[in-house]
């Protein structure tokens, strides 16, 4: 690993090898793909979480009281507009108390430069944890500029969430954000000159929302 990777998790597990073999084959539905792409975000998220602080907190068995311990901060997710839609659902699922927010950004074509069009973020996100997540990490446009908007919120502990980085994503996030973890399902090769990640698995909004062409 080096050094700009020191922030990289891959998360390396069987089940997330071959729900990624799914999502990258060509041949997956659209219906398919976003099912999958929800499980593969909760299962990534699940990593992601797994330091989170706890607090004590006693709960009534059916029999008696016991100790207990319950998550201490409110968690926020924040899916980047479109594809990190996709790959919230199944957060959603794994933290049904979690708050949302959305970040719209669109990725100009040939500048490869990401615009913002949407905000929407919880008045108190700095209160906890944020999940920033983004199915695809290509440039590391898209993910930097929603770092700064959450860092202009004066977010302390933000956490990305990926399916697929590529190196020069990765490079780019973590020289602007070094203190921003990313975890993800797979670190590809390289990305090509559009800026699609290779091998990848093509553009992931329009695969989740039939929009290519
Ligand atoms: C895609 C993808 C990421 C971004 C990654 O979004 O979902 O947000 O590109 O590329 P980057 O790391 O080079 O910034 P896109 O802008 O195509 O929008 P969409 O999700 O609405 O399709
Ligand atoms: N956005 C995508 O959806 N796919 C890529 O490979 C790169 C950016």
């Amino acid at each position: 690993m080096t050094d700009t990777h020191r922030q990289l998790h891959v998360i390396d597990h069987p089940i997330i090898a071959d729900m990624l073999r799914q999502v990258r084959d060509r041949r997956t539905s659209a219906a398919v793909f976003r099912r999958l792409l929800g499980q593969v975000g909760a299962l990534l998220a699940y990593e992601a979480t797994r330091d989170l602080p706890t607090e004590p907190a006693d709960v009534d068995t059916p029999l008696e009281t016991m100790a207990a311990r319950r998550l201490r901060m409110p968690v926020t997710v924040v899916p980047i507009l479109r594809a990190g839609l996709g790959m919230a659902d199944g957060i959603h699922d794994l933290l049904p108390d979690a708050r949302f927010g959305h970040i719209g950004l669109a990725r100009n074509e040939q500048t490869l430069q990401a615009t913002s069009y949407y905000q929407k973020l919880p008045a108190d996100i700095a209160a906890g944890p944020v999940l920033l997540v983004d199915p695809m990490l290509a440039t590391g446009g898209s993910a930097a500029s929603a770092a700064a908007l959450l860092r202009q919120r004066r977010c302390p502990d933000i956490r990305l969430i990926c399916l697929v980085a590529a190196p020069e994503g990765v490079q780019k996030l973590t020289q602007a954000c070094p203190d921003i973890p990313i975890y993800s399902g797979a670190l590809d090769r390289q990305l090509n000159e559009k800026g699609y990640i290779l091998p990848g698995l093509g553009d992931a909004g329009d695969r989740l929302f039939g929009t290519e062409g």
